[in-house]
């Protein structure tokens, strides 16, 4: 049931505070301030490398767990689209770990993937959110989400859920490998409880949001840019924008634009920027004036001390609260997802259902 929502996706959005809170319970002990996984009979010490595989908003997710993976368990991480991954013969050694990330758990390449690492002596973890989807039947680690049922085509709850699980997998995986002290342990859980409120202050933009959809609505093209972890939130920003929309739109990493997108740049152009405040923010800053001086048209969106900085020039503006790198991606979904749900309503598409796309991709 929708409630008092226009849209499933409209709800689900709005759902976020609540389900991600829901899905870190089972891996956050409030006891010892400590991450653990829900299937405590495995032990992933002896993992020496981490094969990621989804499609879609999921693969998203596992490119924003790659940067976590690395930087805080210090594992290798490979991260394929499931459709080619197969096909391209991957190497894969023993001790590996081969990770599927699916709301359904049932899309067909992401199954076949997960069956040819099966047969290639990987442990298999999912990620799903239904929990007796095949995906989930068929893995040694069980890692659910508990995002409730996802109506609406365009994947929104799905992911910051998975992405929660993810990050506790991360810090999980570097507690075990004795990357990362007690200290700084109880620091990530910290961050990971506070994700909740974070999420419902970036949701307190909304009409902020609905009013600034008018902008983007008649554009023919629209990027997205972000860096390191947030780089793939950009790609989330223009694939949930393509989807219920149908206006075209492409994520970038920031420092890649003038390696060709820049040429693009124009008044008719809007680029969305996502950049929390931090070391990096000089260098989108940057990117930014790039953009300016070929006449874009920058929506930024950022922390308070980084539109304070950066702000100024910008056609829009929309103020996330200043959080932990850490939580940055889940938080930065949030005014992505509401861009592209207000700027298909203006264009009065079916928001829900949109044209050509299914729920869960069964087929090759
Ligand atoms: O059920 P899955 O997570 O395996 O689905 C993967 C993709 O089909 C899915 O994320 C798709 O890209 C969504 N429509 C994105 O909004």
């Amino acid at each position: 049931e929708k409630g008092n929502y226009r849209h499933f996706m409209q709800k689900e959005i709005f759902e976020q505070p609540t389900v991600v809170a829901q899905t870190l319970r089972s891996y956050v002990r409030q006891v010892d301030q400590s991450v653990a996984l829900p299937q405590i009979d495995y032990d992933l010490s002896k993992i020496n490398r981490i094969t990621i595989v989804a499609c879609g908003t999921s693969y998203y997710a596992g490119m924003v767990a790659k940067y976590w993976l690395e930087q805080f368990a210090r594992l290798p991480v490979d991260i394929d689209v499931a459709s080619e991954f197969r096909y391209r013969d991957p190497v894969l050694e023993p001790g590996g770990l081969a990770l599927f990330i699916s709301q359904s758990g049932e899309t067909a390449d992401t199954l076949a993937a997960l069956r040819h690492c099966k047969a290639a002596g990987q442990t298999i973890a999912v990620v799903v959110n239904v929990p007796t989807s095949t995906m989930a039947r068929e893995a040694d680690l069980l890692l659910p989400t508990h995002a409730g049922p996802e109506i609406g085509v365009a994947s929104t709850k799905a992911f910051t859920c998975q992405l929660a699980v993810l990050a506790a997998l991360a810090a999980h995986l570097a507690v075990l490998r004795g990357r990362m002290d007690r200290a700084e342990e109880t620091e990530v859980v910290r961050h990971l409880i506070q994700t909740p409120a974070c999420l419902n202050a970036a949701l307190a933009h909304d009409e902020e949001i609905a009013a600034m959809a008018h902008l983007i609505a008649p554009a023919r093209d629209v990027l997205y840019l972000g860096r390191g972890p947030d780089y793939p939130l950009a790609l989330e920003g223009a694939l949930k924008l393509k989807e219920i929309s149908y206006i075209h739109a492409e994520g970038y990493a920031s420092g890649e634009m003038k390696h060709g997108p820049i040429a693009l740049i124009d008044e008719a152009v809007p680029v969305i920027v996502l950049a929390p405040s931090g070391p990096l923010f000089e260098k989108t800053v940057s990117n930014m004036q790039e953009v300016r001086a070929r006449g874009g048209k920058i929506v930024l969106i950022s922390d308070a001390e980084g539109l304070a900085e950066a702000g100024e020039g910008c056609i829009a503006t929309i103020e996330m609260p200043k959080v932990h790198p850490l939580i940055a991606p889940l938080v930065y979904a949030v005014p992505v997802q509401l861009l592209a749900y207000h700027v298909a309503c203006v264009k009065g598409t079916d928001v829900d259902q949109p044209r050509n796309l299914a729920k869960s991709v069964t087929v090759e």
